[in-house]
């Protein structure tokens, strides 16, 4: 039988939540990584850049678009030295700018996901997927790519039902 995997990037300390800065002390993705990973019993993974993102969200903000305009592949600060006993990877990232932060890209271009199945899920505040599950199916053309959940990042406490039911989805 193959494993699940719950593959997650997720930036705590200053952020924009429901029209205010807000100090997080644990990232809206990684609330709902946690809560997949109770619901299916798979293993966590958090995706980390070996130099993090600034504390201060407007200097984030500038770092993380800077990386996006660049097409940049941060390092990762660790990684999995393998992903080949998992059949089915939740795929779990705060949007930004339309797309997932290009450590997510960094960690898909690591590994061959041939053959396997990513359930992209996503925390947001406005812009849903976005394209995010398209930018997947091209880094991983052959991969089973299923429909993405997206949940508001100040709400992941309330979508608990929706995390529930989509996990349930084939
Ligand atoms: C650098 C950056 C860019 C963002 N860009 C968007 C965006 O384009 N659209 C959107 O809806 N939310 C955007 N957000 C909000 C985050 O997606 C949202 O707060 C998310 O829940 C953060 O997840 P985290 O706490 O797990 O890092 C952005 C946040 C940051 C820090």
């Amino acid at each position: 039988m193959s494993e699940i995997l719950i593959a997650y990037y997720s930036r705590a300390d200053e952020n924009y939540v429901n029209g205010e800065i807000k100090e997080l002390t644990v990232g809206n993705t990684e609330l709902a990584a946690k809560k997949i990973a109770e619901l299916t019993g798979g293993d966590l993974f958090k995706i980390e850049q070996s130099v993090p993102y600034s504390k201060s969200y407007n200097e984030c903000i500038a770092e993380a678009q800077a990386d996006q305009k660049r097409n940049a592949r941060p390092e990762l600060k660790s990684c999995l030295a393998s992903v080949e006993k998992y059949g089915e990877i939740y795929l779990g990232f705060p949007n930004y700018w339309s797309t997932m932060p290009m450590a997510v890209f960094t960690f898909l271009e690591k590994f061959d996901f041939s053959g396997k199945t990513i359930k992209p899920f996503c925390t947001h505040e406005g812009s849903g997927m976005g394209k995010s599950e398209s930018d997947i199916k091209t880094l991983c053309p052959n991969s089973t790519v299923k429909r993405g959940l997206a949940i508001r990042g100040g709400g992941v406490e309330r979508s608990i039902k929706d995390i529930e039911k989509w996990c349930g989805e084939d």
